[in-house]
Parts: structure tokens; sequence; C-alpha cells
């Protein structure tokens, strides 16, 4: 029987209380992560060392009292190691090496092999052995959908102009890129598990990018595939700006699904029913007001989802790194606190 409170409640047992972690907390609202941060100029450097993603791990889990660390990585090691290099460049963000434009690249495309991600692994197998027996280690990917949109656009984009004009064009070309991520993302994630990942996490960052009558087909279909291969393994799902199309997950083998703030947790839960895990849903621009805003709106979360055990609390996306820790932990006791009602 564990002990970690997040796998109970994945596991459908009662609990306590409500379990507690949040996105992109090991990062730069930190002073810690930034001293370490220093130590690389190149990003995927930082990520390329076993040691120093242990550390950045650990961090708010040392400062905080959390139920699971993620490990700390990057979604776009996938596609790094598929071929398409990738360099995090300062006030701009991701730029690939070369970008796809036709089927020709896709078919260039590797599927990795486990010695091109062997430093995720191992930063996993040395994260697992540094952290108790109360708090479990997430893996995550991006999903095959986000990934793509970074492939085709070659950097980061906020219409997806470009990613999306060449999925409703070709037909073929999308097929094989989004079958060929699925592949080398299952792979990857089974490999986190091997290694010592308890739960794995899938974002589809850019999943409320697509029109509504392409979200199942080309985003939410890789995603149920590489969960149905993830088989006893837990996965959540979080897909940005999905809340509309909650219908879509009722017949979904993944265990949990991530929200964000623009969905209701007790609307959500009518539509879904009890059988899948709720994670979120504070609005992480909460996290930059004061004591008495940031109680209250927990809160309101907690009330929103109401009695019962199976709710994660997270924020709807990451944290800002403008956030100042303190505020984190006033988050986190109130959670701590106002969350024993609801599970008498
Ligand atoms: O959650 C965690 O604490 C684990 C680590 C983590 C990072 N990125 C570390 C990181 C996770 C889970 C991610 C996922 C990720 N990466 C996503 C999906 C999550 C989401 O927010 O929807 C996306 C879209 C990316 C791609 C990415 N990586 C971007 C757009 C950037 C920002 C670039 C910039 O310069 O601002 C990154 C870099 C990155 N990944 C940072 C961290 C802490 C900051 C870079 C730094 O420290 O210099």
């Amino acid at each position: 029987m564990t002990e970690k409170l997040i796998l109970k409640v994945l596991n459908g047992e009662k609990v306590a209380s409500t379990p507690v972690w949040f996105m992109r907390q090991a990062g730069r609202y930190l002073p810690e992560y930034r001293k370490l941060r220093e130590k690389f100029s190149n990003f995927m450097d930082f990520c390329k060392n076993p040691e120093a993603a242990c550390e950045a791990t650990l961090q708010p889990i040392r400062r905080f009292n959390l139920d699971a660390a993620i490990i700390f990585s990057d979604i776009l090691t996938i596609p790094d190691a598929m071929g398409l290099k990738v360099e995090f460049i300062p006030n701009f963000g991701p730029k690939f090496s070369k970008k796809i434009s036709n089927i020709a690249d896709i078919e260039k495309l590797i599927i990795p092999d486990e010695s091109q991600l062997n430093y995720v692994f191992q930063a996993i197998k040395l994260a697992r052995s540094e952290l108790d027996n109360k708090t479990a280690l997430i893996g995550f990917s991006g999903s095959p959908w986000t990934l793509a949109t970074y492939m085709l656009e070659g950097q980061g984009s906020r219409e997806h102009r470009i990613s999306k004009a060449f999925i409703y064009q070709n037909k073929e070309a999308r097929e094989l890129l989004l079958e060929k991520l699925t592949v080398s993302i299952t792979n990857y994630l089974r490999k986190q598990v091997e290694n010592g990942a308890e739960i794995v996490m899938i974002f589809d960052s850019w999943g409320g990018s697509l029109a509504h009558w392409n979200y199942y087909k080309f985003s939410l279909k890789y995603m149920e595939k590489i969960a149905e291969q993830l088989k006893n393994v837990p996965v959540i799902l979080f897909s940005k700006g999905a809340g509309i199309w909650l219908e879509e997950y009722k017949n979904t083998n993944a265990r949990a699904v991530g929200l964000d703030w623009t969905i209701s947790l007790s609307k959500a839960r009518k539509i879904l029913g009890e059988k899948l895990v709720l994670q979120g849903n504070l609005d992480p621009s909460v996290l930059l007001t004061d004591k008495n805003t940031i109680k209250q709106e927990v809160k309101r979360v907690l009330a929103d989802y109401g009695n019962g055990h199976r709710h994660i609390f997270n924020l709807g996306h990451g944290i800002s790194p403008d956030v100042k820790p303190e505020n984190v932990a006033i988050m986190i006791d109130t959670i701590r606190e106002e969350s024993l009602q609801y599970h008498l």
C-alpha cells in the first residue's frame, strides 16, 4: 500500500485531504533555480545534465509541502532526439535548426532509441532515489499535436497558422508525423516509468488551438493511443483550452484530466462523472496577488470540486517567473487546511 496521497487518488482510494503539485514548479520564480541555471549558458545543456536536472526537480520539494515532484526537463527533448536540434534563445524562446515542410522531411525523422534520451532516464533514476515515501515522481512528454506545432513552425507560435494550414492540406504527411510522434512518445514514457516515474503527464499545450472538429482527430486520439499502451500507469492528459470539449473525454482510458481555469470543476464533474480524476485549476495569476485573495481563490476551487476524493489540486497552467515563492506557500497551506472538510 502506498503512502503517496496523489497515487492513492489516482488509484481511486479515499484520502484525508487534497493532494497538490503545480505545473512548472521547478523554474525561474525560485532564486535557487536561477542560481543553478547560471551554470549553463544553454538551456538544453542544463536539461542534458542528469545531476543538475535532478537538483532542479528537488528544489520545490525541499521548499514546499508538495505531493509530487515533476522531472525537470522539457517537452522539446523529443523533436531534438528525432533530428531537429533545438536551441532556447534568450528573449525569443525555442528555435529549431531546421523545420518540417513536406513529407520527405517527416520520413527523415528518427524514432529515437533509448540512448538518445538517456539523460532524461538517468535524471529520473537519480530523482526517484532521493525522494521519500510520501512524494511521487511525475514523468512527462508533450502531446503529438503540440510537438508537431513546434516542428512545423520551427519555433514557438501563438496562432499556429503554418502548422494548422499544413495539417488541413496534407493528410498523408500529417498522419505519418503524428504516428511517428506517438510511437516516439510511447517509448519515451515507458522508459521513464521503467526508470522510476510513477505517473506520466502529457502536455497538450496547444490542443485548444484546433478547430472543434479536429481536436479529437488530431490531438486527443493520439494521446489516447499512448495511454492505452501504458496500461497500469496513471496517465494525466492536459490540453490547454479544451474545457469546451470535455464530452470528448467521456470514454478516455487515461486516469486523470488536467483543466485550465476557464472551466468550472463542478461542471466538468457533472459531464464526466466520477471515473476520471480532475486536476486543476487555479488561475496562476492569483499567485501575483495578496494573502487574502490567494486564500479566497483557493477555497473557491476546493468548494467548486466539493466533497470527494478524485481531485488533485494544481494551477490551470504553469506558474509565471514573477510569482513570489511565499505566495506559493500560502496556496499550499490553504489547500492542506481547507480541503479536510471535503474528505469526511
Ligand atoms: O513543470 C516543471 O517544473 C518541469 C519542467 C518543465 C519545463 N518545461 C522546464 C522549463 C516542463 C513540464 C516543461 C514543459 C513545456 N516546455 C511545455 C508544456 C507546458 C506548458 O506550459 O504548456 C512547453 C510548451 C515547453 C516549451 C518551452 N520550454 C518554452 C515555450 C519555454 C520558454 C522559453 C523562454 O525562453 O521563455 C521553455 C523553457 C523552459 N522549460 C524553462 C523551464 C524552467 C525556462 C527556461 C530557462 O530557465 O531559461
